[in-house]
């Protein structure tokens, strides 16, 4: 039995950074519009609460910094995969959003003469990291709830579960949702989305992303027809902390911290002599990856390979000032003071350069859908994303995207609505009740996760190959062979085995594609360093991938890089 609802214009599936920016700007664009914040989480459980170190922007101009280097290096640190004009517009737009976050109440971290601080991150030619200590997500997030209040027109669906765009083969007409306190199955019905449901790192067993960073939402934008775009470039941060793979911040880099190898060398000299630990993520990364290979890491007592981060010289007054949440979680997870001992760090599943396909608005390719954030792919960060550009992206293209889908929902409430299709409910209702909740098999779905997870990072890590991504997909095709649809609770309320069981099922499909674009992608950019193509391919490679639904695997096709100003030249820092 599906309950309807069909109270709001404009839905928002997502509430972490972008989506709530997104509420932001749709209720302040278009007044009178109802919009639904629809999450599977209580909107301060987003992922987004965990940024650590910065959201970049220029902001001091008076001192030598510009809107043409912070564009340039996003576009060299991208390894020439971005769109430049979409990098432009991150660049343009990023320093009035500071401001306002600050009118809004953000507690940026200030110098001694009041004006917000910036700290150095990599990739950067300036400081320009806007940072609160090092809890920047969490603030951001605080202060973007706080401002929702402010409107009477935003309401919270927390804890809904979505789980399939219905539309007409054109034109967006709503979602089916699970109410997750209820079990019950729904319908709303609405005239716009935003897609801002964040990134899908938990497709990665080492990762710093919190458990419930899985694709549902990438996956329900596949299903309803919309390309990935670039999803064999995954992020590996070069400091996870060993063994959780929570996050140790850049930002600690970024006030000196540095990285030395088993024979106390900062081995950075080698590959990024000028930024030393503050080149992009992907260079440190594989720098890191390199010396290990070289026989130059550490063993952690668990038996993984790592490298040492040392931040003790930054003394502990400062760590518990501007790294305070990182000191918290050496010592909580590791039982190590950074300002006494050096921390085991190795790289770690971060962020997804790929996502949704959009174009530099952030719509989609049906009508009436656009993301936003991690969730989007709307060629900002290429093959390799700076950090700090992140929080940067999800603030920037929150309000685009809330603006934009504001005013497409207001000029819609005069034009009749078509059809509502039951039928594309009444399959959907059919796809996840007989097909998950009674999907029988007698496989541990908790075991299938971690066995795919865990092929994701032994076959599409740091540095990989064709025999491994290729092991990795027959890994992961396999295991979807299992009969792993086996929910044994079968209680309404709360039932976190139904979905454990449906994220599962949206991984296996995103899993799929990461790995089948890293096959294809026969070069090494940004973040995909491939062993047997060691070098960058700009006359077969410079283009994004798309990827599309088929049951029988995904379709692949490509799709132009926009270069402006800057021809791709070799990476040097
Ligand atoms: O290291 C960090 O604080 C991460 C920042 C980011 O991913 O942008």
């Amino acid at each position: 039995m599906v309950d309807t609802i069909d109270e709001y214009d404009l839905l928002i599936c997502g509430s972490g950074l972008a989506g709530l920016r997104a509420a932001i700007s749709a209720a302040k664009t278009a007044p009178n519009l109802k919009i639904a914040v629809v999450s599977k989480l209580q909107v301060m459980r987003s992922h987004s609460v965990s940024a650590e170190g910065g959201t970049a922007a220029v902001m001091f101009e008076d001192e030598g910094d510009t809107i043409e280097s912070h564009v340039y290096d996003t576009v060299k640190g991208s390894d020439f995969l971005a769109d430049q004009d979409v990098a432009e517009r991150l660049c343009v737009e990023m320093p009035r959003e500071i401001h306002q976050l600050d009118h809004w109440g953000m507690p940026w971290s200030r110098r001694k003469d009041g004006r917000i601080d910036q700290r150095n991150f990599g990739g950067y030619s300036f400081p320009r990291a806007t940072y609160a200590s090092d809890k920047v997500g969490f603030f951001e997030m605080q202060t973007l709830y706080d401002t929702c209040q402010k409107f009477d027109n935003i309401s919270y669906l927390n804890e809904w579960f979505a789980t399939c765009i219905v539309h007409d083969g054109r034109k967006f007409l709503g979602l089916t949702a699970i109410e997750l306190k209820t079990g019950a199955f729904y319908s709303i019905r609405a005239r716009a989305l935003i897609i801002a449901t964040g990134g899908a790192g938990r497709l990665y067993s080492f990762s710093t992303y919190a458990l419930s960073s899985t694709p549902d939402g990438l996956d329900m934008g596949l299903r309803a027809g919309m390309a990935l775009k670039d999803m064999e470039f995954v992020q590996f941060h070069p400091t996870g902390i060993m063994p959780s793979g929570i996050l140790i911040t850049e930002g600690a880099r970024g006030e000196g911290g540095y990285l030395l190898n088993s024979a106390g060398e900062r081995f950075m000299k080698r590959y990024a002599p000028s930024k030393m630990e503050l080149a992009p993520r992907d260079i440190v990364s594989r720098s890191i990856m390199s010396e290990i290979r070289e026989g130059r890491g550490f063993k952690h007592e668990t038996g993984v390979d790592c490298m040492k981060l040392d931040l003790r010289h930054i003394g502990d007054e400062r760590i518990k000032e501007k790294l305070g949440g990182i000191r918290e979680i050496s010592i909580k997870f590791s039982g190590i003071d950074p300002a006494k001992d050096l921390l085991d760090v190795r790289p770690v599943c971060h962020y997804m350069m790929g996502g949704l396909h959009t174009n530099i608005d952030g719509a989609t390719e049906i009508q009436g859908v656009w993301a936003a954030g991690e969730a989007a792919c709307n060629s900002v960060h290429g093959s390799n994303r700076l950090g700090a550009n992140s929080t940067s992206e999800c603030i920037v293209w929150g309000k685009i995207t809330g603006e934009q889908a504001a005013m497409y929902a207001e000029r819609q409430s005069s034009a009749s609505r078509p059809p509502w299709p039951h039928h594309v409910v009444n399959a959907e209702e059919k796809r996840i009740y007989d097909g998950i909740f009674r999907g029988g098999g007698g496989a541990n779905p908790y075991e299938i996760r971690q066995e795919l997870t865990d092929a994701m990072n032994s076959n599409a890590y740091v540095y990989r190959n064709g025999d491994e991504l290729a092991e990795g997909l027959r890994t992961a095709r396999n295991l979807r062979k299992e009969s792993w649809k086996h929910v044994d609770d079968k209680a309404a309320e709360y039932n976190t085995n139904f979905t454990n069981v449906m994220e599962l099922d949206s991984m296996f499909r995103v899993a799929e594609i990461v790995l089948v674009g890293a096959i294809n992608r026969k070069e090494s950019r940004g973040a995909h360093a491939r062993t047997d193509y060691p070098k960058r391919d700009d006359e077969n490679y410079l283009h994004h991938t798309l990827a599309y639904y088929d049951p029988q695997g995904p379709i692949m096709k490509t799709h132009p890089v926009t270069i402006t100003k800057y021809k791709p030249v070799e990476r040097k820092y």
